[in-house]
């Protein structure tokens, strides 16, 4: 894809993202009610669901016959443009009245992310990535910071229930390494901003595991397109699965988080 289709495409992610944030700043600590999915660490608020339906109105209208994947609404369409959706990254802290959560949209074509949003609503940081670059409210990214774990910071999320049920011990040992290896770790709740984080340079590292590509697509393309790396661990950054990002320079052979990238795998 040319890059002024991808600037095209930004252009619509922004304007979807925008204007469901909007919503989303006017409903912040409103105490909505929490309904919950699969179980209560996975929540959902009325929010969520109308601010994915501004997404997908303005997508079908700016770029008719898209195909749309949502958390909330699941796949519609069967277009080339693939777009994936999160109305609100962070639905636990948007619901407790945290102000770290996101909306973030990305435009697909093949096997590339070509555009991308991640949107804060609460501090207004747009963050857009298209195939010429990635920018904060239009101050150009790069990605740089600390080289070795022992001067950064890193993003990540705690080990799930459901891979303590399965991982156990090992799975306390890899996160008390990282704890152990880093001069500072955070979970701040939302991978999208995470990611958008750490292609400003503001954070060094951020790691997850079992992701869905909603979470992942707009942040891996700012990452990348600010210097840093992106990896998906697990295959593709379009299925479920793990990532690791970082900003450009930092040493991943020297670092602890080199264990999480199966051999073979890179960005
Ligand atoms: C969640 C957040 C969280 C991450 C979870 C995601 P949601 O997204 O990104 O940081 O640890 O894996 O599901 O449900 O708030 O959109
Ligand atoms: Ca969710
Ligand atoms: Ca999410
Ligand atoms: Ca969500």
């Amino acid at each position: 894809m040319d890059q002024s289709t991808s600037t095209e495409l930004s252009a619509v992610a922004v304007e979807a993202a925008r204007a469901a944030g909007d919503r989303l700043r006017k409903a912040f600590r409103s105490r909505p009610a929490v309904e919950t999915k699969s179980d209560f660490h996975d929540p959902v608020t009325e929010h969520d669901r109308a601010a994915e339906e501004i997404i997908r109105e303005v997508i079908e209208r700016r770029v008719p016959g898209s195909t749309v994947i949502g958390e909330e609404g699941g796949s519609e369409g069967s277009g080339e443009i693939r777009w994936y959706v999160d109305p609100i990254d962070g639905t636990a802290n948007f619901a407790a009245g945290l102000p770290f959560f996101c909306v973030s949209i990305a435009a697909a074509a093949g096997d590339e992310v070509v555009a991308g949003v991640v949107y804060d609503p609460v501090r207004d940081d747009e963050f857009r990535a298209d195939l010429g670059g990635a920018w904060c409210n239009d101050v150009r990214l790069r990605s740089a910071g600390a080289t070795r774990d022992r001067e950064a910071m890193l993003l990540t999320s705690y080990p799930t229930p459901r891979e303590l049920a399965d991982g156990g011990e090992e799975v306390l040992r890899e996160f008390g390494r990282m704890l152990a290896s880093f001069a500072s770790t955070r979970r701040p709740g939302s991978t999208a901003l995470k990611l958008a984080h750490v292609a400003g340079g503001w954070a060094d590292v951020a790691y997850g595991s079992r992701v869905s590509p909603w979470d992942v697509a707009a942040g891996s393309l700012l990452v990348r397109q600010a210097g840093g790396v992106f990896i998906p661990l697990d295959g593709s950054i379009f299925e479920p699965g793990g990532y690791l990002a970082h900003v450009g320079g930092f040493d991943l052979a020297g670092s602890v988080m080199s264990d999480l990238v199966p051999p073979g795998r890179s960005a």
